[in-house]
């Protein structure tokens, strides 16, 4: 996997609880060139892969700016980035990733909750600067938690931006805000679980279809339901060698602890980094990643937290 270093130019805290990182390229080659709603993973301090969404304009170039929130319930990701990581540090990251394109469309909704708000700066910085038609809609707690509320104020295109706070009673209107669903009209939503559900059943309630509703989740949802691990093999197709995937281990878990190295990030099925193809086998897709459409294909599954439905999965590894 290549990676490349960066260094830690600024470190600000953006809002309570949230902190931006500006990187720039630690060497003499440029950082490469990304879309909106693209992300890097940053490999930590402490070993951890997280993915962070780049929140700058991709055409304000030498540098990725980032925005972490301090997770309570941090795995320690977050914990990192606010208490280790120091303006002068070299990181390596990855190349940008981009799971969350902006398509061409005559008008788009942007609709961030929380610290889902980084992927929707880089796109309403985007839109704005091709004159396309949008709307960005942040929705937060409370203004003392708004990340780049002040930014956004004083950018050119303030008058495009609703807030909404939680502290004050405001309630994004979903029927007002999404009620007119055209082809032509695109919709795109992050922030936590809970809240891209409520936006995305808002969408297909009022009549979006599903190919104009694009969203990325922040985190897996907190409470995913009763699910019961059993154990399964799983076969490495390259070395025609078995594994056991104990109930108490992921199948990411098993790969690495024998030596076979997958990329992994988020560890939550949420980024896609862990993407690996299935020769043969039923996957038990628990990610948040694939579509409904590709998980019924079962020929590609997220091994950091899917498992298998069958006996044996054979991994085109
Ligand atoms: S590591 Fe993110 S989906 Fe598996």
């Amino acid at each position: 996997m290549s990676t490349i270093d960066v260094r830690v130019e600024k470190k600000i805290v953006e809002a309570d609880g949230i902190v931006s990182l500006e990187l720039h390229a630690a060497g003499d080659a440029p950082l490469p060139a990304f879309a909106a709603g693209a992300h890097v993973d940053i490999h930590l301090p402490n070993g951890l892969v997280r993915p962070y969404s780049l929140c700058n304009a991709p055409h304000d170039s030498g540098r990725y700016v980032i925005a972490v929130l301090r997770e309570p319930n941090s795995r320690g990701g977050s914990l990192a980035v606010h208490e280790t990581v120091q303006v002068g540090d070299v990181l390596s990251i990855s190349m940008p990733k981009n799971h969350f394109p902006l398509v061409a469309a005559h008008r788009s909704i942007l609709i961030g909750g929380g610290i889902g708000i980084t992927p929707l700066l880089s796109m309403a910085q985007t839109l704005h600067a091709s004159g396309s038609a949008f709307e960005l809609h942040y929705c937060a707690r409370a203004q003392s938690r708004t990340a780049f509320r002040e930014h956004l104020l004083g950018s050119p295109f303030a008058r495009n931006v609703r807030f909404y706070f939680d502290e004050r009673g405001d309630a994004i209107d979903m029927a007002e805000v999404l009620a007119a669903p055209a082809q032509e009209t695109h919709l795109y939503v992050c922030g936590p679980a809970g809240f891209i559900e409520f936006v995305t059943a808002s969408a297909k309630r009022l009549g979006w279809p599903d190919g104009n509703v694009h969203f990325e989740f922040f985190a897996a949802p907190e409470n995913p339901g009763e699910q019961v691990n059993t154990a399964f093999e799983i076969e490495i197709a390259s070395k025609s060698i078995r594994l056991t995937v104990p109930e108490d281990r992921s199948v990411a878990d098993v790969l690495l602890d024998n030596g076979i190295d997958i990329p992994v990030s988020c560890s939550q099925g949420v980024c896609g980094t862990c993407l690996t193809q299935v020769l043969s086998g039923t996957p038990e897709h628990r990610d948040m990643y694939l579509t409904d459409e590709e998980k019924a294909r079962n020929d590609q599954f997220l091994p950091c937290c899917s498992r298998a439905l069958s006996r044996v999965l054979v991994l085109d590894l």
